[in-house]
């Protein structure tokens, strides 16, 4: 049972159990956040997405709907070109749909203005990219604290509680080097931290693992799934591998752009099993 109180409004939801997928329609003709908003993090509504014009139009998404649970780790797959990372770039407000909406904490992205949208975005948003993106001439702790300076902390508190996460992430005893000093595993778990230092109310993972070889990705997402269970961290995650995805407690196909199907693990895992064998 959750009890929590957005706008005022003071609520007690019972959560669904982990894996549920027929999502109750979301209420918000009051103007008031309903229950729904404080259990789903993130919801879509279909959300369409074109590029170019005429021949060259391209629709990568064409209208998806679906819905984040908060403490919910969701793992995304699809052949390439299916529409992952434009999902995930308008899921972090970078960049704004064709139509559809996305609500982040029920709250509609499409109602904020550039600068509303940024501020969301340093403040409510954790990404991790398959390029780790840390900046080369910072160390790893400067790296981690960067985004908490940029939001206005002293440098004291940021960079105690970069320490603080590059600890959680395992990486406490190689925070004063730069990221070529770090092999890519490291890299990664410090652009983890980097992501998290802000509390962030989802973190996005676009094909974390991409650059890794197959046993430091399993120990990037085994560390992700840590961060649900230890922390309830709501996590989305883009994948093509099916041994990541059997880390997640749910996991969407996408298919041209479009939701093809809901799985638990377990079968995305037996799928992939009985192709190997
Ligand atoms: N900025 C853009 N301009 C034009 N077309 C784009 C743009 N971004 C994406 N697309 C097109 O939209 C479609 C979906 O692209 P997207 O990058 O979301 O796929 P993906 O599922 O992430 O693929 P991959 O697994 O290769 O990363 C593709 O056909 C792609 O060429
Ligand atoms: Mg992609």
């Amino acid at each position: 049972m959750i009890e929590g109180s957005v706008c005022g409004f003071t609520m007690i939801a019972l959560l669904p159990a982990r894996g549920r997928w027929d999502y109750p329609p979301v209420d918000r003709s009051q103007g008031v956040v309903s229950i729904e908003a404080a259990v789903y993090v993130l919801e879509t509504r279909g959300l369409r997405k074109a590029f170019g014009e005429g021949h060259a139009r391209v629709e990568a998404l064409r209208g998806v709907d679906f819905a984040v649970q908060r403490g919910e780790l969701l793992a995304i797959m699809g052949r390439s070109g299916s529409g992952k990372s434009t999902l995930l770039s308008l899921l972090g407000g970078m960049d704004l749909p064709s139509d559809g909406q996305v609500f982040l904490e029920g709250e509609d992205l499409a109602s904020l203005d550039d600068d509303q949208r940024t501020l969301m975005r340093r403040q409510r948003i954790g990404f991790v990219f398959q390029q780790f993106n840390l900046l080369p001439i910072l160390t790893a702790e400067e790296n981690v604290s960067l985004p908490l300076e940029l939001g206005g902390m002293a440098a004291g508190e940021a960079r105690r509680r970069a320490a603080a996460m590059l600890d959680l992430v395992g990486m406490s005893e190689r925070r004063d080097h730069v990221p070529s000093a770090l092999s890519g595993g490291e890299q990664q778990r410090v652009a983890v931290a980097r992501a998290l230092v802000i509390e962030p109310a989802i973190l996005l993972a676009d094909e974390p693992t991409g650059n890794l070889d197959t046993a430091t990705g399993r120990r990037v997402v085994s560390l992700l799934r840590e961060l649900v269970e230890k922390r309830g961290q709501t996590i989305v995650l883009v994948t093509h591998d099916p041994e990541v995805a059997a880390l997640a407690d749910r996991i969407v196909h996408l298919r041209d752009g479009l939701v093809e199907s809901e799985d638990l693990p377990a079968a995305v895992l037996s799928s992939h099993l009985e192709g190997t064998a």
